[in-house]
């Protein structure tokens, strides 16, 4: 099989454990559930659950309790999505290929169902908590929340924000890419890590790795807000532009970005391949996504 044909099989399988863990469309409170399926089912690359559960496989872990973990990351990742796009944030019409739940739902439902998502993923999570109470599984919902929040994901949005129609600087660029974007890919492989029992030292290093991975993921975005196109990318281009946000394209310009991606990227791969367990589609993943295209 080849890697894209892979790929494809690993995503289907993430699709259709997500499904599980969706709420049902019942109940007094349904709009918000149909707006959080209606963001969650659009599709998307998966690719925090996939980089998740790929960690988590490479340090020889077996077994279910890896996936309400993949389930609740997918959820957080998808309510960032959902409330970056709110006419307050980044104002977006378009994502995954459709109109935003914001657009579809109301802004009300948007901030709503941002929120449900929110909370839904730490109800899922403090599940797995509870059916396997032990030392790993109560890591992993330390390093979920943290790294969503203010010391990860939120603090990012926060000051991608708040810098916007600003000229900033490279320090504060790589602080606020760190922050919204790597954040998010860091607790995906951690917790992949930690779940299958890896040692503080290559924790470390699983950190480092998907620290890089983010950073290169966000300039690769960057780059395809300029380059790509709504059809291609699901979601409209020239957001930066219009949000007048410095980006990595704006500060270094596209070849040097493009160069940049390349050699981030390569830099993950010597961190994962300093690591003595090894998983050649997890470094054919990372490879893949510096010529990514949407
Ligand atoms: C978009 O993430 C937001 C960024 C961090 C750049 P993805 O590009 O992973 O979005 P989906 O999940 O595939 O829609
Ligand atoms: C957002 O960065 C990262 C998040 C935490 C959602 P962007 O604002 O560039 O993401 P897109 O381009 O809208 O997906
Ligand atoms: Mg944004
Ligand atoms: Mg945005
Ligand atoms: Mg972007």
């Amino acid at each position: 099989m080849s890697f894209r044909e892979e790929l494809q099989k690993r995503t289907a399988e993430i699709e259709e454990i997500l499904r599980g863990y969706l709420p049902a469309e019942t109940g007094f409170q349904k709009t918000v559930l149909e707006a959080m399926n209606y963001s969650v089912t659009a599709g998307g690359k998966r690719l925090r659950p996939m980089l998740m559960q790929e960690t988590y496989r490479m340090f020889g872990g077996e077994g279910k309790v890896i996936e309400p973990f993949m389930a609740a990351i997918e959820m957080i990742h998808t309510y960032s999505l959902v409330h970056d796009d709110l006419p307050a944030m980044d104002n977006d019409e378009y994502r995954r290929g459709r109109k935003t739940t914001h657009a579809v739902y109301g802004e009300a439902f948007g901030i709503l169902a941002g929120d449900a998502l929110l909370n839904f993923a730490f109800e899922t999570a403090a599940g797995a908590l509870c059916e396997n109470f032990n030392e790993q599984t109560a890591k992993a919902v330390k390093i979920l929340a943290e790294k969503a929040g203010i010391y990860g994901m939120i603090g990012g949005q926060v000051v991608d924000v708040e810098s916007e129609g600003q000229a900033i600087g490279q320090d504060k660029l790589d602080f606020i890419y760190r922050l919204k974007t790597s954040a998010l890919i860091e607790s995906s492989m951690m917790i992949g890590a930690v779940l299958a029992k890896a040692g503080e030292e290559e924790l470390e290093k699983i950190r480092q790795t998907a620290e890089d991975v983010g950073l290169a993921f966000q300039i690769q975005d960057d780059i395809l807000d300029v380059t790509s196109t709504l059809e291609v990318l699901g979601k409209p281009i020239h957001s930066d532009d219009k949000n007048q946000k410095t980006t990595y394209v704006t500060l270094k310009g596209l070849d040097q970005a493009k160069q940049d991606v390349a050699e981030i990227s390569r830099r993950a791969l010597d961190t994962l391949e300093s690591l003595k367990c090894k998983n050649p589609f997890l470094e054919e993943l990372i490879t893949m996504l510096i010529t990514r295209e949407k």
